[in-house]
């Protein structure tokens, strides 16, 4: 009696080989997530490769071998009937079988929810973003700087709810299998480019308020000449931030009753013919037209945040300044002769991959010092190992060959020097019809109070001594 129900279970589960190799994938998914469970139940899983198993591959195999069963029973039909029919007593028999699989499917039904409530949350770190997949490397480095290092990359790239899951999800599947052919674009498209963004609305704006007032900003930056002794000048810039009805550069595109919308030529928007500004609070309304003008069939966009913050999140430096700000801080000593220009040349020569970087930037360095400065080499070792370290790191988080991402790859958009930037449309190239143009006033964004001196009386004034 008692192996009528086992063997009916049996019937239906070894009626086709698809059912079977099913029993073996829920089983083998089954086991395999308990032995690997422990090490992921910390929360932290810190290498990625076992995250991609625990919360993707085995879920994955388990539903897998799941949808099999049935579709080996039914396949299996005529068999089934033929071996329930020739059991002693099959009504029995096929109760019992049924308790089995209800039982079976309700824990089934448990273990894959968890699993996938799990997976879920998996793909939405940070470490599932950046590091499965070592095409986000470029990404991932930079966004272990400051300030948004604990910004997850969903917060920006996945809008909320279930739709905005969903495409982000068919966008990940795309780009896996383009991952997986090697067809993915080499460097990969901006995501202003491609418009796979989140509005500011649902990011920036859950942590920072648009109205909000931000006084002037004082702004320092030294700079290095490329001469023998690396001359310093400073520059010393009061940003007229702003914001809400004060005006300054946010209050002006983001103030109350603010809508700024404009249409782009290029997918990287940096060629801009049709800029419309509305006030809602003053009526006030003004198109600029520049280059070819308007044109309809081109794309519209409406002013946010990531327009001019566009790198927000990851940045990747300008070479110059990289040097510099090492220069500044002190990890390049600033008295070695020539090291700016030097190091300048080497972080910008052009590497086959990581390992020869990271060979050729030292040696340059040292050989450099043992030709033209013996004793400065031969005294100064540790200094010029430092630098050296400096200088690769700088390169190693700015330049990946094998992804084609290199200097100037990702312009910023906060600025007018290292790229268009603001003058994107303050170029006073843009006018109404009357005339009238977006500003290139030097003094209405910032004030200038010092441009490259080499010792700012302001800063003196201030008591800034660095
Ligand atoms: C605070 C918001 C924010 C966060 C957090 C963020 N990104 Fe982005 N990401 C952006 C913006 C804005 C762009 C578009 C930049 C542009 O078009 O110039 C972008 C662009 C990209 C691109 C296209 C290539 C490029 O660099 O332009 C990739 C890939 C990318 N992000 C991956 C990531 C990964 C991986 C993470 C997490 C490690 C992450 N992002 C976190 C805002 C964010
Ligand atoms: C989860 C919260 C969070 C989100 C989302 C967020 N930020 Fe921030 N942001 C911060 C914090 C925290 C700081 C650091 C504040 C500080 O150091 O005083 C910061 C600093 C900044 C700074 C100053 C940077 C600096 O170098 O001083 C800028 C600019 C900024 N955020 C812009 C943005 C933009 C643009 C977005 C959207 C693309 C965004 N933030 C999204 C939390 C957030
Ligand atoms: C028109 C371009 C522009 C837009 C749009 C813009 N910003 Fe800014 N923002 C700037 C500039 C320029 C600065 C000053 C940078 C500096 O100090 O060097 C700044 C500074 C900031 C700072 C740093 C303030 C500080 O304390 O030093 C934060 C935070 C910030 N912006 C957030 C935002 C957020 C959030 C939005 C969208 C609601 C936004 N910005 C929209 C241009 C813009
Ligand atoms: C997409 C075009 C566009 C870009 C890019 C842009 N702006 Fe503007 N900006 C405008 C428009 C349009 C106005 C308002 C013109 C008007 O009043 O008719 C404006 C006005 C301003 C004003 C107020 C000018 C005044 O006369 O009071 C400031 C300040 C400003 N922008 C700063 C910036 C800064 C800083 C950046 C770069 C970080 C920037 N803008 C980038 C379109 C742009
Ligand atoms: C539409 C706003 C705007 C206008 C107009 C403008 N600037 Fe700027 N300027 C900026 C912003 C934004 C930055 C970058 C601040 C940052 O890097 O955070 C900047 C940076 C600079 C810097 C510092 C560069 C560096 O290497 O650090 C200088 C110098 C400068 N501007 C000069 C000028 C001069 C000269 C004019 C007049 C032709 C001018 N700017 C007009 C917005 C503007």
């Amino acid at each position: 009696m008692d192996e009528k129900p086992s063997r009916s279970v049996f019937v239906l589960l070894t009626s086709h080989w698809l059912s079977m190799a099913g029993v073996a994938l829920v089983t083998l998914a089954g086991f395999s997530w308990i032995f690997v469970l422990p090490a992921s139940l910390g929360g932290h899983v810190e290498n990625p490769y076992i995250g991609l198993l625990v919360f993707i591959a085995i879920p994955a195999v388990f539903f897998a071998g799941l949808v099999l069963i049935p579709i080996g029973i039914a396949l299996g039909k005529r068999r089934v009937a033929q071996q329930l029919a020739a059991l002693p007593d099959r009504r029995t028999a096929l109760r019992r079988a049924g308790i089995f699989f209800a039982v079976m499917t309700a824990a089934n039904v448990v273990i894959g929810s968890q699993l996938s409530y799990r997976a879920v949350e998996h793909m939405d770190t940070t470490q599932f973003c950046g590091q499965s997949c070592h095409v986000m490397k470029p990404e991932f480095t930079a966004h272990l700087m400051p300030p948004h290092q604990q910004v997850v990359c969903a917060a920006c790239h996945i809008a909320p709810g279930t739709t905005g899951w969903l495409k982000g999800k068919m966008a990940g599947t795309r780009q896996l299998m383009e991952v997986i052919f090697n067809s993915f674009p080499r460097p990969i498209e901006s995501a202003l480019e491609s418009n796979r963004l989140v509005s500011s609305t649902e990011t920036c704006e859950q942590c920072h308020a648009r109205q909000k007032y931000i006084g002037p900003r004082l702004r320092v930056t030294a700079k290095y000449q490329p001469d023998e002794s690396n001359t310093r000048t400073e520059t010393v810039l009061t940003m007229l931030v702003g914001g809400g009805a004060l005006g300054g550069i946010h209050g002006a595109h983001m103030g109350p009753g603010v809508r700024i919308r404009y249409a782009a030529q290029d997918k990287k928007r940096q060629t801009i013919p049709w800029v419309e500004y509305r006030n809602t609070d003053t009526g006030a309304a003004r198109t600029y037209l520049a280059g070819s003008g308007a044109n309809p069939s081109l794309p519209v966009f409406e002013m946010q945040c990531v327009d001019c913050h566009n790198r927000a999140a990851h940045r990747f430096e300008d070479a110059d300044r990289a040097i510099d700000q090492a220069l500044a801080d002190g990890q390049i000593a600033a008295t070695l002769p020539f090291v700016k220009k030097t190091g300048l040349t080497l972080i910008q020569a052009s590497y086959q991959n990581d390992a020869e970087a990271a060979q050729r930037i030292p040696e340059g360095l040292t050989g450099f010092y043992r030709q033209a400065y013996p004793d400065v080499a031969a005294k100064r070792t540790p200094e010029i190992q430092a630098a050296a370290a400096a200088l690769l790191a700088i390169y190693q988080r700015n330049v990946f060959p094998d992804l084609k991402v290199t200097w100037g790859t990702y312009l910023n958009n906060l600025g007018h020097v290292d790229s268009p930037g603001c003058f994107r449309c303050h170029d006073g190239g843009h006018s109404t019809a009357s005339g009238q143009t977006i500003t290139q006033d030097c003094d209405t964004c910032h004030k200038a109070v010092a441009v490259e001196e080499p010792s700012p009386e302001v800063l003196k004034t201030l008591g800034i001594t660095r």
